[in-house]
């Protein structure tokens, strides 16, 4: 199982990748081939002027393990009340219609304020939905991220990191399903 977890922001040293490093090991401990992906390094030089629709082959490299993906896993702050603007560049340079086509998903906000991201995610989980991706209904929202969150152990919330395990071993099995479905649906 071929598995992405999106860092969502390009803010340099973000709790965003922090939490994404963490979360990569509770996948790697379910047998899951990983990988952290951080929109830092989306090559948003190679955009500049709108060139939507174009070749771009920095773009097209960038793109394709997410596309490639079996299940993607975002994480996602909370700037301005949303989900950072380079996240939505990124799903905009990604190809239209396929792209999060029957994508499994799952969501963790993490942020400085009570929320958690909660609006961030919500907010990203409609345009999940209009690209028709499979969204798990398990999130997580790790609120005071910078006192509740450390890249060792985790979220010092028991409760809360209960519910990312769970998030984790549940999602795995989710995207299992899927694959399932589409190996039965070609037999
Ligand atoms: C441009 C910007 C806007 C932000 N807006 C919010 C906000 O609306 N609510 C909030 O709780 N935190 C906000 N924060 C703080 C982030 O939640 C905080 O930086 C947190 O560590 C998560 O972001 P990170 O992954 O970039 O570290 C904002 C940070 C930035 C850089």
């Amino acid at each position: 199982m071929n598995l992405k977890i999106i860092s969502s922001t390009d803010r340099p040293n973000s709790n965003a990748l922090k939490v994404s490093e963490y979360v990569k090991t509770l996948y790697q401990k379910e047998g899951a081939d990983v990988e952290v992906i951080t929109l830092e390094d989306f090559p948003l030089e190679e955009v500049v002027g709108g060139r939507y629709g174009k070749k771009i082959p920095a773009i097209e490299k960038f793109r394709e393990p997410v596309i490639n993906a079996d299940g993607l896993i975002f994480v996602i702050p909370e700037y301005n009340g949303s989900f950072p603007g380079i996240l939505k560049v990124f799903v905009d340079y990604l190809p239209f219609p396929k792209a999060f086509e029957k994508m499994p998903m799952a969501f963790i906000g993490e942020s400085d304020g009570a929320f958690g991201a909660l609006r961030s995610v919500e907010q990203f989980q409609q345009i999940a939905n209009y690209r028709n991706a499979l969204q798990f209904p398990e999130r997580v929202f790790i609120a005071r991220v910078n006192q509740e969150f450390d890249g060792e152990n985790g979220i010092h919330d028991e409760f809360l990191q209960d519910l990312l395990e769970s998030q984790v071993v549940n999602f795995v099995k989710f995207v299992e399903s899927v694959q399932k479905k589409e190996m039965d649906q070609l037999v």
